[in-house]
């Protein structure tokens, strides 16, 4: 599975972290940015991992700012792209079981270390569960259209 991930400078410390826990349990990555801690944008960030998940070129894509807010937003602007910006396992296993979530947002200031990572092992772990959900996420993308 390749996984994609990005941060802007409020997430740049955690987006460190997850990436070498990717890396370290097997899990090929592709590096977006940002790359030190100088302030930059996160809807650039945003924007080349979320078209990158859309296109097909990366599996999942995981992106990190502050609050996680501002990557939610710009990445759900791409079509094809269900971001979830999460907090808890509960809603990292409901966003990809409910929602085929195929971006995971998180908030480095909101988040603890420990936290995020459960979040992002469990996210990575569920399994779309179609069925009741199917129709409900081919109306959400269909508002795209
Ligand atoms: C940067 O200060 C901060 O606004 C950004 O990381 C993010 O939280 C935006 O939603």
């Amino acid at each position: 599975m390749k996984i994609a991930i990005g941060s802007d400078h409020g997430g740049y410390n955690l987006k460190e972290e997850v990436r070498g826990w990717l890396e370290g349990n097997g899990y090929e990555t592709e590096d977006f940015g940002t790359f030190s801690p100088s302030s930059c944008d996160y809807p650039d960030i945003a924007f080349a991992v979320a078209k990158a998940v859309a296109e097909g070129r990366m599996e999942k894509g995981i992106l990190i700012c502050g609050t996680g807010i501002g990557m939610s937003i710009a990445a759900n602007k791409v079509p094809g792209v269900r971001a979830a910006l999460c907090g808890d396992t509960f809603s990292a296993r409901a966003a990809r079981e409910h929602n085929d979530a195929n971006v995971l947002a998180l908030g480095e200031r909101v988040t603890g270390r420990g936290l995020a990572l459960e979040i992002v092992k469990v996210w990575i772990d569920s399994k779309f569960s179609g069925g009741r959900h199917q129709k409900r996420v081919e109306k959400l993308m269909s508002i795209e259209k």
